[in-house]
């Protein structure tokens, strides 16, 4: 299959006058992490260990990867005027992500408290900010100066006003689907209109769509409307199909120690290899070997990898393999 360039230029390479290349859309939160043997019953006191304080969020989680591949990064949402808030903002100074957009607001940050047992399964309370109308000002004037918006568009009506608006300022939207936001068959099909790049993970793809993830599975999709998706599949590595080309990669062997964040970290990176005139099957490769590092720390972010650290675990393996 020909792996088109010109193809995934009509997306990544329009509007490169403008300051950044992502628009990362949605509140980022911190993480509150416990370890203990299990997750406690209602009334029960559990002895544990404090795993850390993560600043996380899937949207600002993807911003940081990108910005750290060396995509230009804003992200645009809220925090709250705390130490939370705080440390959401430093995080995205110290990942190179332009806090322009990123208005300070009287609420609380939005948090989880997660508690991983003896298993490595997860339970988590998130409480996010409350919801609030589109500044469709404020949202336009980062459009200006963004060629991609990125999101993952729990409320529909809302994706729907910022999908208008990117499209008429000339800004491609790329969207993660996890399964608790696209439920429905109907709510995929509403998305994916809307949507120029899709990134679906495992559930996102089995909460409504039957057999297995192949090519054949995917490539109907790009019916309903996107030029590009992405399945992520975890330690099955992902398929990246267009109208034009395809690609599939087994993920890279690594020592898994918290898999939170790969989706978050594999789509910046394919993001910012796509932004960098890479072929599909380059971003693809680019991602899965950026996502295998992701893995290998406690965190989402803890270990986002840089650019030189993606293509020499690239290089190791392929001379592995020769
Ligand atoms: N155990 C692993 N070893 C190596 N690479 C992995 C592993 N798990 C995930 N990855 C890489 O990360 C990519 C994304 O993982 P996955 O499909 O689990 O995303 P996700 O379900 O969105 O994750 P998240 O929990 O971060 O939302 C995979 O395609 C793969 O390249
Ligand atoms: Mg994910």
């Amino acid at each position: 299959m020909v792996d088109n360039r010109t193809e995934l230029a009509t997306l990544f390479q329009r509007n490169a006058d403008r300051p950044f290349d992502v628009l990362a859309y949605g509140d980022p939160n911190i993480d509150y992490v416990f370890e203990a043997a299990r997750v406690p019953l209602a009334d029960e006191k559990l002895l544990g260990r404090r795993l850390g304080t993560f600043a996380g969020g899937t949207v600002a989680n993807v911003a940081s990867a990108a910005s750290r591949l060396g995509a230009r990064v804003a992200a645009y949402g809220r925090v709250g005027g705390d130490a939370d808030g705080q440390l959401l903002l430093t995080a995205n100074e110290e990942a190179g992500v332009s806090n322009a957009f990123l208005r300070v607001v009287e609420q609380s940050t939005a948090a989880a408290t997660i508690i991983v047992d003896a298993a490595g399964e997860k339970a988590l309370v998130y409480a996010p900010m409350s919801g609030e109308a589109v500044d469709e000002p404020i949202v336009s004037a980062a459009l200006r100066q963004s060629r991609l918006l990125y999101t993952m568009p729990y409320d529909l009506a809302e994706f729907r006003q910022i999908t208008a608006l990117a499209h008429a300022h000339g800004v491609a939207v790329a969207i993660d689907i996890e399964a608790a936001v696209a439920p429905t068959r109907e709510r995929l099909d509403a998305l994916l209109e809307c949507s120029d790049i899709v990134f679906m993970n495992e559930g996102g793809f089995r909460a409504t769509l039957d057999g297995e993830i192949t090519v054949e599975t995917i490539r109907p999709l790009l019916d309903k409307g996107p030029q590009l998706i992405v399945v992520t599949m975890g330690a099955a590595g992902a398929i990246a199909c267009s109208r034009a080309a395809w690609a599939e990669h087994p993920a890279f062997p690594v020592k898994m120690v918290d898999a939170t964040g790969a989706g978050d970290c594999f789509n910046g990176a394919f993001l910012a290899a796509c932004f960098n005139d890479r072929t599909l099957r380059e971003s693809l490769v680019f991602a899965c070997a950026a996502a295998s590092i992701a893995v290998s720390a406690v965190g989402a972010r803890t270990a986002l990898p840089t650019t030189r650290e993606v293509e020499g675990l690239i290089l190791n393996h392929s001379a592995g393999r020769t």
